[in-house]
Order: structure tokens, then sequence, then C-alpha cells
């Protein structure tokens, strides 16, 4: 490592190995998995989704997070910082931008997510989400997310919880939560997914999530699930740059990175497997977009015993994951804003949040009163999510693939992946491979399919 590559000695580290490796999985595992994930997966066909998700997350996504580890355990620095000092006299900083944009997009529609669950969790609580029927449900949810003052309520609120945990630092917070929650909110998807795979109508919704019909294929489809692979795994937008800027010399690249990856895979064919007995059980469409799994797993938790407590403690826990996964998303503009802005954390940290209070409110009013004000035919809240996910997310990872493939001094790239040597990486050429190659191949080859150009 050449002297300024030398990590400043102020920076903050994450404590121990496993909370490294906890805090990045926190990132990865939130609203993406169980939230988003089941709703594209139904809107693009089930197993022929899975299939391309699948292909993604190994082909591109492992070596893309393996990208960012190096990037930015390597120069222990923000998404800027790491190119700028990788290569000084090249434009390649300029992806930080794609990254600071996408990261508040995000943080806009997802906070308006994360407020559904809040809600959520409080009428589970206080048995108001006992209902008849599956119609019931339906018509709970819509009244609810159509009715302007309260989603943006808990929106705004969400936020600013988000911002009281960011004022308290990086390690101290997000890792302790980390460590005990990601646990159990596992636990709690298997019970959920047995008692899903006990439903009449288990064997049609487990089909139509695990059986590829190829021939649905198609452009959407691929860029569906190229976005999906991405914005599940944080990556593309220099999320897992920065948290790797934290990570100590001993944490091992190759292994956080597969780990977070499988563990994040799990989660969402475990929500998917949850999911889809229940909608073709409760006659639900699978199609029905954003809205899909909170009218789905209400009706879920009505049909187990003591179906209160499982539904609010699971309300709880998806809000935790989304609050680990937006502090992460977070952390990309405050890294920015102090470190290259040079601002007071303090003041980065409220900057982020009122630019999201103020698009997220858009967001939470794209169900209600903006509900027909659209560009590209989208709501605020599709535009955020589509935009974000499917254009900017991949396009970061396309430039932090080539630049880690191609452009980096391989030396780093190897004494990054072996901690210095210090272990054999066996996977390296292969990592080596796939960011030269597939991961630009393919992130182009779905872009220019999806415009039509192939
Ligand atoms: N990966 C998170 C999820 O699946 O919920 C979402 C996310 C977190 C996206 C952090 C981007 C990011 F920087």
């Amino acid at each position: 490592m050449s002297n300024d590559l030398k990590p400043p000695t102020s920076r903050a580290q994450f404590a121990t190995k496993i909370g490294a490796i906890a805090t990045t999985v926190g990132s990865a595992v939130g609203l993406g998995n169980i939230w988003r994930f089941p709703y594209e997966a139904g809107a693009h066909g089930g197993g022929a989704f899975m299939l391309c998700y699948l292909f993604f997350i190994f082909s591109i996504g492992i070596p893309v997070i393996c990208a960012e580890f190096i990037l930015g355990r390597g120069t222990r620095s923000n998404i800027f910082g790491a190119y700028r000092k990788l290569s000084p006299n090249g434009k390649w900083y300029l992806a930080g931008y794609i990254g600071i944009v996408a990261s508040i997009m995000i943080l806009s529609f997802y906070s308006v997510v994360a407020g559904w669950t809040v809600e959520y969790f409080v009428q589970s609580a206080i048995g108001a989400l006992d209902l008849p029927s599956q119609q019931h449900y339906h018509t709970h949810f819509d009244e609810f997310s159509t009715g302007n003052w309260r989603p943006m309520i808990w929106t705004l609120i969400f936020l600013a919880m988000n911002f009281v945990i960011l004022m308290r630092g990086v390690t101290k917070g997000i890792e302790k939560a980390s460590n005990v929650l990601m646990p159990m909110l596992f636990i709690l998807l298997l019970i959920f997914c047995i008692n899903s795979l006990t439903l009449d109508k288990a064997s049609e919704g487990v089909y139509f999530l695990l059986h590829p019909d190829f021939s649905k294929i198609d452009s959407t489809v691929l860029l569906g699930a190229l976005g999906q692979a991405f914005f599940s795994l944080s990556l593309g937008l220099g999320c897992m740059m920065t948290y790797a800027s934290y990570f100590n010399d001993k944490t091992r690249l190759g292994r956080s990175a597969t780990m977070t990856a499988i563990l994040d895979t799990i989660v969402a064919v475990l929500s998917g497997i949850i999911i889809f007995p229940a909608v073709f059980t409760f006659g639900v469409s699978p199609t029905a977009g954003p809205t899909l799994v909170f009218e789905v797993l209400p009706s879920i938790f009505h049909k187990l015993p003591g179906g209160v407590i499982w539904s609010t403690l699971f309300f709880l826990l998806l809000f935790m994951a989304s609050l680990s996964s937006t502090i992460s998303m977070s952390e990309i503009s405050i890294a920015f804003f102090t470190e290259e802005k040079k601002m007071s954390r303090r003041k980065a940290t409220i900057l982020n949040t009122v630019i999201a209070m103020v698009l997220g409110s858009l967001c939470a009013l794209s169900f209600g009163c903006l509900g027909d004000f659209k560009i590209f035919g989208m709501t605020f809240f599709s535009l955020f999510d589509y935009v974000s996910s499917n254009i900017l997310l991949p396009t970061g990872g396309l430039i932090v693939s080539i630049f880690a493939g191609w452009v980096i001094d391989k030396k780093l790239l190897r004494d990054q992946m072996t901690n210095n040597g210090s272990f054999r990486f066996k996977a390296l050429w292969l990592i080596t491979f796939c960011l030269r190659y597939v991961a630009p191949t393919g992130i182009t080859l779905v872009f220019l399919d999806s415009i039509g150009l192939i």
C-alpha cells in the first residue's frame, strides 16, 4: 500500500469481525428482500425473474461487492475519495455523484415503506389488524396509504429516528443492534415460511416462484432482476465501499462478500416462500405491486395462533431491518459532506435528513393526492424506485467493476483480497475475471436490451 493509501488513524472502525459482517448484512437485508423482492418477482413472472436474479447475484453481485470492499478498505475513504486516491488525474470520482443521488432517492422512497411498517407495527400491537377477510386487508391498506397525512407523518418520524441514530456515530448503535436483530428476523422468517408451506395453495405459490418459464424472460425481466440484485445487495452507490472503509485489516473481504450475498439471497427467497403461497391461497394478484406484501402478510398472521404477537414482532423487526439499511445509505452522503465538503457530522446529517424529508413526503403523497402527478408515466415514488434501482445502481456497478478490473493496480486487488498475503484466496482469478469481463458485459447487454438496441 503506498503512503497516501494509509488509513487516517482517526477514522472509526468496526470493533469486531462479526460486527463488520453483521453490519454489511444489516445494510443488505431490509425492505429490499421482504417488500421489494416479492413484488418485483410477482410483477415479472415469478420463476423467470428468480432465475435471472440468482444469476446476477452470483455472476455480478459478489464480484462487485468485492470491488467495493477493495476500494473502500484499500483507501479508507468515501466513494469520491476512493476514486480520487486511486486515480488522481482521472474523472472516475464523478461516479460518486451517482452514488449520492441514488442514495438520497432510495432513502426518500424507502422511508415511506419503512413508515408503513411502523404504522403496521402500531396497528398490530393495538389489535387493529385482526380483520375478517383478505378484501378487508386490501381496503384497510388502501385507505391508509392513500390517506396523505398518516403515511407522510410516519415517513417524517422514521427519518427523524434515522437521524438520531446517525448522530450517535458509526460503531455503537448500528453494530450492536444488527448483531441481535438480524438473527431474530431470520428465525421469525423461518417460522413463517414453514407456516406458509402448510397453506391450501402452497404448492401453486412455490411453483410460481421456483419454476422458471423461459418464455417470460424479456428485457423488462432482465433489467428488473439486475436492478433488484443491486438494490438488495446495497451495491453500485458506494454503500459497501463506505462500510468497508470502516473494516479492520483482519476482515476477509471475499468471505464477507460471499456471506453477505448468500444471507441476503436466503432472506429474499424465504420471503418469496412466505408470500406466494399466501398470494394464491387468499386470491391476491401477484402483480399487485408495492402494496402486495402489506396486503398479504396480515392475512398470514391472522391465521396463526397468537397472530397479534407474531405480527407485532414481525413489523418491529422489519422496521429495525429498514433502519439498519437507511443508516447505511445515509452514511454515503454524510461521509461525502463531512470528508469532501468539510461539514460537521451534525450539519451533514441534518442536510441529509432534510432533503430526504422533502423528497420522502412527495413519495408518500404519490399514493394519495399526488397520485395523478406523473413524470414519464410514473409517480414520484415509482420514478425514484425505478431510476435509482434500474439505472443508477447498475451504472455505478458498471463503473466500479471496470475501475477495479482494469484501472487499479493488480497488487492492491491481491493485497486486499488476501489481507496483504496473510492467506491464499483461491478465487482471486475468478473475481478478477468477473470484474473485467462478466460484470461490464452483462450490465451493458441488459442496458442495451432494455432500450431496444439489441
Ligand atoms: N439493500 C437494502 C435492502 O435490500 O433493503 C436497500 C439498500 C440499502 C439499498 C443501502 C442501497 C443502500 F445503499
